[in-house]
């Protein structure tokens, strides 16, 4: 990629929304794309056929079409690992062997789930799901958002290694009542195994005769379940290259499959897999995914936007910025490219977000009136997530329109501290509904457009060497106490650990 690519995206003569609007009448039918049950408006962004052009360009100066062809065909593409990253055969698009193995495996998952309803583990109500990071947040995200009303069965997912979490999401399980999924790719990761241990210690206090009976693991490395005391019969292994912010598709999602039914996880699998299709397929100016990365690199690159702020204006979906999160700065918060060169741009935004309405009543003032240029994302569905007057569904979505229009057209006021200065870009993501297979597709959206800000910036968005230093430091502290610190930290845990 060169960065006569990137002169002339950082030079492109920028006009505002308003001006692109009045310039161009098919501008929203040209910036919004229409798949799965989603509808991607990127209109009230700045891309226009200038910069369609030149991202365009630097997408196939890039290799974005190679790129993807290796993604969806198993080819090596966590270099820096030395794997593939095998998630789409999860939802069976691309490297046919994996697409066989990852049926496989789910075969395993679907036969736990029909022998749990029958009752092989005696009459468990209550899933206890301990994981962390990808092992957690997409089961969390899942359950919140489509095993609201009829769930079949009460899943709670615990991740902080403070025992308060633990506490909490035990609080009101009967641990005779109660399964226990401990969900680690790795299955080293401290704070699962720590939880796994008390969790052991619960169900014992509990009066469960034989609590690992009621155990079972999620993990890619089956042998360390079994080493930890974990019956291989109740291990459900997934393949090694699917990362772990990528791991929902797989058996990591078992609390998904087995509390919402197992057809709901295949049609969430199939409708990642429409996006899947549409994302390897679909040219690149109808392409949601690769248009949504342009605009993000648009605003990160060349505007100067440090973070990008992600709304979702259901409540179903207030878990989707956390789970983005992981997703999007896990994947390109790095400084380096896939060639181990030092990167010499910005790496990915920070991604936050929260819940509309609560969000413009608390944060929308700086959006709307800060110094800071921030794109923002509205995600709405059409249809309401309850029973409740119309009028709610109807508040919240002219509030999520509302916002947008606010946000682009300003408003001139004499008055400095009334003036909106306006032009500020938003993208809206209307849903149809909050169904399996949308939700599906929305986050294999995200996946893609992750991948695709990765490829144009060069980067490897599946490995995370940045979290290692931290879990280093803790390990040693924790095996050698405050030795060779510096005072600062050395005095705070002398203040709060003591000799540890
Ligand atoms: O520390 C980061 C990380 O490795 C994430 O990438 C991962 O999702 C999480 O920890 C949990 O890891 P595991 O599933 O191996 O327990």
């Amino acid at each position: 990629m060169t960065n006569s690519n990137w002169t002339a995206l950082e030079q492109h003569e920028e006009q505002t929304l308003i001006a692109l609007f009045e310039r161009d009448a098919d501008r929203v039918s040209k910036l919004t794309v229409e798949l799965g049950g989603i509808r991607f408006d990127l209109s009230k962004t700045h891309l226009d056929d200038g910069l369609l052009s030149d991202f365009s360009a630097l997408a196939n100066d890039a290799g974005l079409g190679a790129a993807k062809e290796a993604l969806f065909s198993g080819a090596i593409v966590n270099t820096t690992e030395d794997r593939a990253a095998e998630h789409t055969a999860e939802r069976g698009s691309g490297n046919a062997e994996a697409v066989t193995h990852a049926r496989e495996l789910q075969k395993r998952m679907r036969s736990l789930v029909d022998a749990i309803d029958v009752g092989a583990f005696g009459e468990i109500r209550h899933v206890l799901h301990i994981g962390i990071g990808g092992s957690a947040l997409g089961p969390k995200l899942l359950m919140d958002a489509l095993g609201r009303d009829d769930a079949r069965y009460d899943i709670k997912v615990v991740s902080n290694v403070d025992g308060a979490a633990l506490a909490e999401a035990t609080r009101d399980l009967d641990p005779l009542k109660t399964l226990v999924a401990v969900a680690s790719k790795t299955f080293t990761t401290t704070e699962t195994l720590l939880n796994a241990t008390s969790a052991m210690e619960w169900m014992q206090k509990g009066g469960v005769a034989d609590p690992y009976a009621q155990f079972i693991a999620l993990t890619a490395y089956p042998e360390k379940a079994i080493e930890w005391g974990i019956d291989e019969s109740r291990i459900l292994p997934f393949n090694e290259a699917v990362g772990g912010r990528y791991s929902l598709w797989c058996s990591i999602g078992f609390p998904v499959a087995l509390g919402l039914g197992w057809s709901a996880f295949e049609e969430m699998l199939e409708g990642a897999a429409t996006m899947d299709r549409h994302f390897r397929n679909a040219p690149t100016l109808e392409n949601a995914p690769t248009l949504a990365a342009f605009a993000d690199l648009f605003y990160a690159q060349c505007k100067g936007s440090q973070t990008r702020a992600v709304f979702a204006y259901d409540e179903r979906l207030r878990l989707l910025p956390d789970y983005l999160q992981q997703l999007e700065m896990e994947s390109n918060g790095k400084s380096v490219t896939a060639k181990g060169a030092p990167l010499g741009r910005h790496s990915s935004p920070v991604t936050w977000g929260g819940v509309g309405t609560d969000a413009q009543h608390a944060v929308f003032q700086l959006l709307h009136q800060g110094t800071h240029l921030i794109p923002v994302e509205f995600i709405a569905s059409k249809t309401p997530g309850h029973d409740f007057d119309v009028a709610h569904h109807e508040a919240l979505l002219i509030n999520c329109f509302a916002q947008g229009a606010a946000l682009m057209s300003g408003r001139n006021s004499d008055d400095l501290a009334r003036n909106y200065v306006g032009d500020r870009p938003s993208t809206t993501i209307l849903l149809d509904d909050v169904t399996p297979a949308i939700v599906g597709a929305l986050i294999a959206f995200y996946e893609h457009r992750t991948f695709a800000n990765a490829t144009l910036l060069g980067i490897n968005p599946f490995d995370q060497f940045g979290v290692e230093l931290g879990k280093q430091i803790a390990k040693d502290i924790a095996e050698n106490g405050p030795v060779g610190f510096d005072p600062s930290t050395t005095a705070l845990i002398e203040a709060a650990l003591g000799d540890i």
